[in-house]
């Protein structure tokens, strides 16, 4: 009998008395990893984790073996991920917790506020639960930003693990401890750094992902190469149509190297006092992006993909870079299936519209906007911008009327 109930007129759903489902063999429990599982491991002291990167590891009981223990797991998912893998986390994690309790939120960017936060802290709190109870984000970088502030902030902190479900949330979101909800004036600008336990990487997940996904994840792919590693960079321009058909192998490398090379930044820079922000290439106009069109109408890594021609152009204009790697660049994200064009942000100033979003960016200071440049193939530098270039730029790149 299922006894999973709707306990929330605003989109939670919390299981009650834990799920009936089969317990998998007591044999399986120490089972190894499925073959071919590879870990990249995130090295920050005694706040180290592995992310685990294979097929088929959502259902392997091994790969949930050694977390904390707790009387409660708590599965924060969201209404399209629920009917599709929800269950299946549920039954690996019920030999391992003696109660496994699902909350679901509602999906979209447009839903990653306070409002759905609390939907989380309501369900924590409905369920009594202490602050050994180990939250569980199944979803893309949406739940599991919220999910990891939610763990940062209940009772001070509990203990999280991340399974990211979209290729952007297993190649960046998921790794590396930053969480945060949005705030209408500016993008995650309310969030707290926090490491997960685990990161668990099933490539099988993302069999059901939009094309439309895949691709906004691609430019998180796309964005490691010109900040950090220009091999890298020519392997994803000759793999690209393989990732496109989601090719098992081509993901496997693309998720690897990705987890790699974020690791060794967040291992050297774990708050962003300076390397970390190289990853914000092309987040400074993407951002602008997503909070000018109103959250959810571009993807983040839309905003993204778009955002890093604008960068890659304006490194150019500084003398940073030749147009050749700006041209490569742009095609990548072009064949990728993303916008190079920035949209219209204002029928009267768009240039203003774009600078004005910018300010409130994270890495500005007293008001003024620092960009993530190009410094040279493969090299990245945080630097300011005279506002007259940054405009020639903007009006370079959008759309016009
Ligand atoms: N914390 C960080 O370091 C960091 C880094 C990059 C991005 N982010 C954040 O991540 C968010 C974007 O994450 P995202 O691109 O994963 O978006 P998302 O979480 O909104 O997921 C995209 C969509 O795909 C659906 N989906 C997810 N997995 C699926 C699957 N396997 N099958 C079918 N549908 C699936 C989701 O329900 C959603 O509708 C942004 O809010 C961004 O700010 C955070
Ligand atoms: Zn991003």
């Amino acid at each position: 009998m299922d006894k999973r109930l709707v306990t929330s007129a605003v989109g939670g759903r919390f299981t009650l008395d834990g799920m009936q489902a089969p317990s998998p063999k007591p044999d399986a429990l120490f089972a190894p990893l499925p073959d071919a599982t590879a870990e990249v491991r995130i090295s920050l002291g005694d706040r180290s984790y592995p992310i685990l990167i294979g097929s088929g590891l959502l259902d392997s009981p091994a790969t949930w073996a050694g977390l904390p223990k707790a009387s409660t797991a708590f599965i924060v998912t969201n209404t399209t991920l629920d009917p599709l893998y929800a269950l299946r986390l549920e039954v690996a994690l019920k030999p391992h917790y003696p109660a496994v309790r699902t909350v679901v939120l509602p999906d979209g960017e447009a839903h990653k506020n306070w409002q759905t936060l609390n939907l989380i802290f309501d369900a924590l709190l409905a369920n009594e639960s202490d602050r050994k109870t180990v939250l569980f984000a199944l979803g893309g970088g949406v739940v599991g930003d919220m999910t990891g502030f939610a763990a940062a902030s209940y009772m001070r902190g509990v203990p999280f693990v991340q399974v990211p479900t979209t290729l952007l949330a297993q190649v960046d979101s998921s790794v590396g401890g930053k969480t945060a909800i949005n705030h209408p004036l500016g993008k995650n600008m309310i969030g707290a750094f926090y490491q997960p336990h685990l990161v668990v990487c099933d490539l099988d997940l993302l069999e059901t992902l939009p094309k439309r996904e895949l691709s906004a994840g691609l430019a998180e792919v796309i964005k490691y190469g010109p900040i950090a590693d220009m091999a890298f960079f020519d392997w994803i321009e000759s793999h690209l149509d393989a990732l496109l058909a989601s090719d098992p192998a081509a993901l496997a490398h693309a998720v690897q190297r990705s987890c790699e090379i974020k690791a060794w930044v967040v291992a050297q820079d774990e708050r962003e006092g300076g390397l970390r922000a190289i990853l914000n290439f092309g987040h400074t106009f993407g951002h602008a992006i997503e909070a000018g069109m109103g959250y959810g109408a571009w993807l983040h890594g839309e905003g993204v993909g778009c955002g890093m021609v604008m960068a890659a152009r304006l490194s150019q204009r500084m003398g940073l870079v030749d147009a050749t790697l700006v041209q490569r660049l742009t095609r990548l994200i072009h064949r990728a299936g993303l916008p190079i064009q920035g949209p219209l942000l204002s029928e009267t100033d768009n240039a203003g519209r774009y600078l004005e979003l910018m300010r409130v960016d994270k890495k500005a200071e007293a008001g003024e906007i620092r960009f993530i440049v190009i410094d040279g193939p493969g090299r990245a530098a945080l630097r300011t911008a005279p506002d007259a270039l940054v405009r020639e730029v903007i009006d370079d790149c959008c759309l016009s009327g």
